[in-house]
């Protein structure tokens, strides 16, 4: 079922006692303030997961996910993390596909598509990211990378695995940047997006899956952005590290 969503990504971001205290602050402000059934997601880095998966809060719909994953099961990849080792300190979610990933790691297409396998082999629930370069927005190619990115990273999962995968929206030309997607651009390319899904999944599963949109999503934009047909909630990257924003972007959600 298609739900709504806000997610946070510390990215690089809160040494561990600076990680614990936002993660409490966050979980006491969701339980004190939101009346809605959103959800609410934190992506820390692997330090925090340990400690914060115990304060996580499953009756008020917040849980913790991981922002990478190495494809294999387990072996000689020194500094890395498996999805079975995420799963092991609490995640329940893991970033995939993040723009930052692609550019700076060398993530490939067919190296995501096996962390997708890794991933829901473990029972953890991938957030797939896709979206496009400035050049690529502005030479108006960005629908064909964008079905190029959901065809090679996700599309050989049968429904049933897709069905557990969120998408995010993230052109790249606008995370970090203060450079945010018009709701009206960003709606066309969720829309896209669901269309892109309908014709490989079924219309069924096309209206189920959670799209989320991120880039420079704040307290100030967001309730424009959520409010567009086909955008379910926020990956929130720079107003993801100050409770106060994050939970004014959750708290969209509240009426
Ligand atoms: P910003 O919200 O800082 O633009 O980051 C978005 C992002 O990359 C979330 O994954």
């Amino acid at each position: 079922m298609r739900k709504n969503i806000v997610a946070g990504n510390w990215k690089m971001n809160l040494n561990f006692e600076e990680g614990v205290s936002l993660f409490s602050e966050i979980v006491n402000m969701v339980k004190d303030e939101v009346i809605g059934k959103q959800e609410v997601i934190v992506c820390s880095p692997f330090i925090h997961l340990n400690t914060i998966s115990k304060l996580a809060d499953t009756a008020n719909n917040v849980s913790i996910g991981a922002q990478n994953i190495h494809q294999a099961e387990s072996g000689a990849y020194t500094g890395e993390i498996s999805a079975s080792q995420a799963k092991s300190v609490g995640a329940e979610y893991v970033i995939l596909g993040h723009s930052e990933r692609r550019a700076y790691f060398g993530e490939t297409d067919a190296i995501l598509a096996e962390k997708v396998d890794a991933a829901l082999k473990n029972s953890l629930f991938p957030i797939f990211c896709i979206g496009e370069t400035k050049d690529e927005r502005e030479s108006g190619r960005f629908f064909d990378v964008i079905k190029s990115q959901l065809e090679k990273g996700v599309f050989h999962l049968d429904a049933e695995h897709f069905g557990k995968l969120i998408l995010a929206y993230e052109p790249v030309w606008a995370i970090g940047t203060g450079l945010t997607a018009s709701p009206e651009q960003a709606q066309e390319v969720h829309a896209f997006i669901r269309q892109v899904l309908a014709d490989k999944y079924g219309a069924d599963v096309a209206e189920n899956t959670t799209i989320l949109y991120g880039g420079s999503c704040n307290p100030s934009n967001a309730a424009t952005l959520f409010s567009q047909k086909d955008i379910d909630g926020g990956l929130i990257g720079g107003a993801s590290l100050k409770s106060r924003d994050f939970l004014e972007i959750v708290k969209t959600f509240n009426s």
